[in-house]
């Protein structure tokens, strides 16, 4: 039931990329996150209005670019002429949205690792997850390459599990609840991703005992991030990987 990946999670991975020094989930911040030594990246993927997977983390436009309403609402093509960087900072006038196939794209060339965050918007999580898994399957490299998809979806996750079994499935909860296990069994996660701030060592101990890797967001602070390494967690969400990168070792 549990996909057994061929890789293992690296120490850092970068956090919708490098979304401290560029503006998050563009190709900008995935270009940052590589020239910085980052292995791995964080993305997050919803679907725009005519079921096209984008790699985009609010439900709605007006945070991170300069459009408004709903993501559910606009089809791609409305996406297309906005501006997803100036928000950011003018020198990233321009950046813009990008689309699941642009980024794999990206990912592939520089030889990165990824995990791809199925992001639903309300309601869209059996479609969001489904024609994200199809789409990752045309284009993602080789089985080889590494790729865990995770959601705070259950219900994603299931798709995942019957469609894209090949693929390790992490199970993100912002805290370890009564029922994590239960969550973790049904979708048959290989990992577990909690959110920093609620977690101590017994949490990290119970995800060990129980033989699953443990992922922890979002995590800037070099003190935090020892911590938690100390504890046993695998691979921790950065948006600064050039802080966390040198202390991580080998
Ligand atoms: O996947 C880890 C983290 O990205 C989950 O929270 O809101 O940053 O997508 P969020
Ligand atoms: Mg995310």
């Amino acid at each position: 039931q549990i996909a057994v990946p061929p890789f293992d999670v690296p120490r850092v991975i970068a956090h919708r990329g490098a979304s401290a020094s560029a503006p998050e989930n563009t190709l900008a911040a995935f270009r940052r996150a590589h020239a910085l030594g980052a292995p791995w990246v964080e993305f997050d993927v919803k679907l725009t209005a005519d079921n096209r997977p984008i790699v985009f983390h609010d439900d709605i436009l007006s945070r991170t670019t300069n459009g408004q309403g709903p993501v559910a609402a606009a089809p791609l093509a409305a996406l297309g002429d906005l501006d997803a960087g100036q928000w950011f900072d003018p020198d990233f006038a321009g950046e813009l949205v990008p689309t699941l196939e642009e980024v794999v794209d990206l990912l592939a060339e520089m030889g990165l690792g990824a995990n791809m965050e199925i992001k639903p918007c309300p309601g869209r999580d059996e479609e969001t997850a489904a024609i994200a898994l199809e789409v990752a399957r045309q284009v993602w490299p080789s089985e080889a390459s590494p790729l865990l998809v995770s959601s705070f979806s259950r219900t994603a996750l299931d798709v995942a599990r019957q469609t894209a079994p090949q693929w390790p499935r992490g199970l993100l909860t912002e805290a370890l609840t009564d029922d994590w296990r239960q969550a973790a069994e049904a979708v048959g996660a290989w990992s577990i991703h909690c959110a920093s701030e609620p977690l101590g060592p017994s949490g990290v101990a119970e995800v060990l005992d129980a033989g699953y890797r443990v992922m922890v967001y979002t995590v800037n602070d070099p003190g935090r991030a020892l911590n938690l390494w100390d504890w046993g967690v695998h691979g921790i969400f950065t948006d600064r990987p050039e802080v966390l990168l040198p202390l991580a070792g080998a």
